[in-house]
């Protein structure tokens, strides 16, 4: 039927407008926070009734959009009055699920399941990336194409510490090519980190880790891409009370899968 969104846990129209309609008046608000593919604010919507809707996966979150954004055309075809909606996003909340521990088991057990989602986290990112999974380095988990690739920590950024356990270990075992990724990154650590890694002959990549990583189809797709950390610089110039900035420097790092995907 034109109600099915292809959304694996979808409930009937009908069963959500009969529960609804003995359980809710026209001014009542109705609010689902486990909205999946929208079946209670589309309900919701054509009863006439007001709604909110959560969800932590992006694909429910999109879903819903594209099934409201239908029902008000058809509303309006009907003549019918319709609301506008907007969406709000309130935070990393997908990170979240992957380091929430639930508290009400013991220390060593919470410790044990912690461990458990870092490493489901890290194969994650790795298949994104489309690295191969590797043991035994200290900063390392996967390598691709030649280079060793590292995850940053889930819920911190990347700091100068970090990268200097990296490189530490590139000088160790003469590892010369490598990539980090990370949601995030210490403010002030480029360029000079790199810079510093040169100097030691080594080629370090930054990349930043997509949202995308956790929209499971865009991974199957192979449609996350992992950007090049750039920067620009720029120079205050004071004239009496005036300010202008002149850009002084900017720098992206190129690395083969960019040129490939420009090229494509
Ligand atoms: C059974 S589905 C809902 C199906 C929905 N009634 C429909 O008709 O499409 C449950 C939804 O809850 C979401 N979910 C699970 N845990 C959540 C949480 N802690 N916060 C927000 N959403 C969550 C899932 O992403 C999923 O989309």
């Amino acid at each position: 039927s034109r109600e099915f969104q292809g959304y694996p846990t979808q409930k009937p129209e009908k069963l959500v407008a009969r529960i609804m309609e003995s359980l809710t008046k026209k001014i009542d608000l109705v609010a689902d926070f486990f909205i999946g593919s929208g079946t209670t604010a589309a309900v919701a919507e054509k009863l006439g009734r007001k709604w909110i809707g959560s969800d932590l996966g992006k694909f429910a979150i999109h879903t819903t959009r594209k099934r409201m954004i239908n029902i008000q055309r058809q509303l309006k075809a009907e003549g019918t009055n319709y609301r506008a909606f907007e969406i709000l996003n309130l935070g990393k909340y997908e990170r979240q699920h992957y380091i929430g521990v639930n508290t009400n088991l013991r220390e060593k057990q919470q410790q044990k399941q912690l461990q458990e989602k870092e490493k489901n986290f890290t194969e994650l990112i790795l298949h994104a990336y489309r690295a191969e999974g590797i043991e035994n380095f200290k900063c390392f988990h996967g390598k691709k194409a030649g280079r060793l690739v590292a995850v940053g920590p889930i819920n911190l950024p990347v700091t100068r510490l970090f990268v200097e356990e990296v490189i530490l270990e590139c000088r160790q075992k003469h590892i010369t090519r490598v990539d980090i990724l990370a949601f995030e990154f210490e403010m002030g650590l480029f360029p000079n980190i790199l810079d510093e890694a040169k100097e030691k002959g080594i080629d370090l990549a930054m990349k930043y880790i997509p949202r995308e990583v956790f929209d499971k189809r865009a991974v199957e797709k192979d449609e996350v891409v992992f950007h090049d950390v750039s920067y620009i610089e720029v120079t205050p110039r004071y004239n009496g009370k005036k300010i202008a900035m002149e850009l002084t420097d900017f720098s992206v790092f190129y690395s083969q899968d960019t040129v490939a995907n420009a090229a494509a």
